[in-house]
């Protein structure tokens, strides 16, 4: 078997890790979530959030990917053999993730040339659902294929495959060190705009203007989790595969928290940005902020373009943020796909070349559902499952099995022995108790919630096919993939 690759350089992996973790989640999903559960309050549960949950399990993941030396299946068969389930879980996870969210950056791709002469016109509402996602009647009415979003995607797919292809070092690593700072600077430009507009200091006063009643609201409290984990990209397979492939001495917990600060830092900037330009759209149009924020995908593809048209030299701006959006969003692809590229790898002894080429192909042909005209009705259906049971569950059975069944602080000191700096027993105490009570909560009450009411009330059959019997089917073919023979054990023979 061949020798695991490497990164190449430290700022290589924290720059992979930071792409991974900033990713269209950042710039369309922080904002609405904030606005949604309270503006400024959102914050206190966020970094409640970010400092007992998401920081001790991204120093969770670095640390047993440095130590076990493999993508997640691999690594939970090194810690304990019958938890390999847990890493296919995973992995499959970010399958499924990989397949819409190529969607929808091939959305912005789109839109980064429409913004050129402002193709969305003057009603952007009418213009994404009918004239360019050529929306049908629902989950079940697929249509045929949008051609514009088919041709994007091919693309998207084709830039991440030729970056697997080249491996962690030449590949991975090389395609972070272009986006990662192209997509700084982008968020730059657009920040200095945002905040010089006129009316821009209600619309970023609004976000961190804190709506203290919020807080007693528990569900905020799941929000503010729930994005944390989507943020950081953790409990996806992804930071263990990453840090498996980090040389023999490297920091862990210094690493991590870089990494988590970063992504969260880019998340205020870019709510701020985006807020500056709502408060300048409300205050030119003479409406109330709340009126024409719109939730989730809208926000990118509905909102955006309006305040957009409102701009001076609106076609370059417009261009910049769904650019951004690109950057952002292929990076996280890759991270994606590499997690479920590098199960394949350990678990099958197959090549690097051949794997990349496969799964792209596969992923490719999946990813068709979501471009025909049904597509984003199913995207809606997949995403909120994968949200709800896919990250929750996985996550809060990673967090039990590793901190209760597991000796939690063989991690701790063993990322304490690499690190710049040591990290205490708050983290066990993190781990052990906090987040598995809050993502035990949360498990429960989405379950009985999705159980109680179909979702959006979208139609039971619907909702079977594309939500409950995906969730179903990761979980069943986890453990047919652990039942199979794996090219790590006839190594050891
Ligand atoms: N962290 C990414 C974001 O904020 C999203 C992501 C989800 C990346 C799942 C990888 C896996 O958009
Ligand atoms: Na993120």
């Amino acid at each position: 078997m061949a020798k695991r690759e490497q990164w190449g350089t430290r700022s290589g992996f924290i720059l992979a890790a930071v792409g991974s973790a900033i990713g269209l989640g950042n710039i369309w999903r922080f904002p609405y979530m904030a606005y949604d559960n309270g503006g400024g309050a959102f914050l206190i549960p966020y970094f409640f959030a970010l400092l007992t949950a998401g920081i001790p399990i991204i120093i969770l993941e670095f640390g047993v990917g440095h130590k076990y030396r493999g993508s997640a299946p691999l690594t939970f068969f090194n810690i304990f053999g019958k938890w390999e389930w847990l890493g296919w879980w995973q992995a499959l996870v970010a399958f499924v993730i990989s397949v819409y969210y190529v969607v929808v950056i091939s959305w912005a791709l789109n839109y980064a040339f429409l913004a050129l002469d402002l193709g969305w016109g003057t009603s952007p509402e009418r213009f994404f659902f009918d004239e360019f996602l050529q929306l049908s009647n629902g989950p079940m009415d697929l249509g045929g294929i949008v051609w514009p979003v088919f041709a994007a995607a091919i693309a998207m797919w084709a830039v991440t495959w030729i970056i697997l292809f080249s491996g962690v070092k030449k590949g991975i690593e090389l395609a972070n060190k272009i986006f990662m700072p192209l997509l700084f600077l982008l968020l730059l430009i657009m920040l200095v705009r945002a905040v010089t507009l006129e009316g821009a200091a209600q619309g970023i006063d609004w976000l961190f203007r804190p709506d203290f009643s919020a807080i007693a609201d528990y569900r905020v409290w799941t929000a503010a989790y729930g994005q944390i984990f989507f943020t950081l990209s953790v409990c996806f397979a992804i930071m263990i595969t990453y840090s498996s492939y980090l040389p023999a001495k490297s920091d862990i917990n210094n690493n991590g928290m870089m990494t988590a600060f970063i992504n969260c830092g880019f998340s205020l900037l870019a709510g701020i940005m985006v807020f500056g330009v709502l408060g300048h759209m409300a205050a030119t149009q003479d409406v109330a902020l709340h009126e024409i924020v719109t939730q989730g995908v809208g926000m990118a593809f509905v909102t955006i373009p309006e305040a957009v048209n409102l701009l001076p030299a609106p076609e370059f701006f417009g261009f910049l943020f769904f650019l951004s959006l690109v950057f952002a969003g292929l990076s996280s692809m890759i991270s994606i796909s590499e997690a479920c590229c590098s199960s394949l790898i350990d678990k099958f002894g197959w090549d690097r070349k051949p794997t990349t080429s496969l799964f792209c192909l596969v992923g490719f042909m999946l990813s068709l559902i979501f471009m025909t005209r049904g597509g984003l009705f199913i995207l809606d259906i997949t995403d909120h499952f994968i949200n709800n049971f896919g990250i929750v569950f996985a996550g809060l059975v990673e967090v039990i099995l590793l901190s209760w069944f597991f000796k939690l602080d063989t991690v701790r000191q063993y990322a304490n022995s690499l690190s710049d700096f040591a990290i205490g027993t708050w983290w066990n105490f993190c781990l052990k108790v906090i987040t598995p009570v809050v993502l035990g909560y949360m498990a429960v009450a989405n379950l009985v919630g999705d159980i109680r009411k179909n979702y959006e009330g979208y139609d039971g059959s619907a909702l079977v096919m594309f939500g409950w019997c995906v969730v179903a089917g990761i979980v069943l073919l986890s453990f047919v993939l652990q039942s199979m023979k794996s090219a790590w054990a006839q190594k050891t023979k």
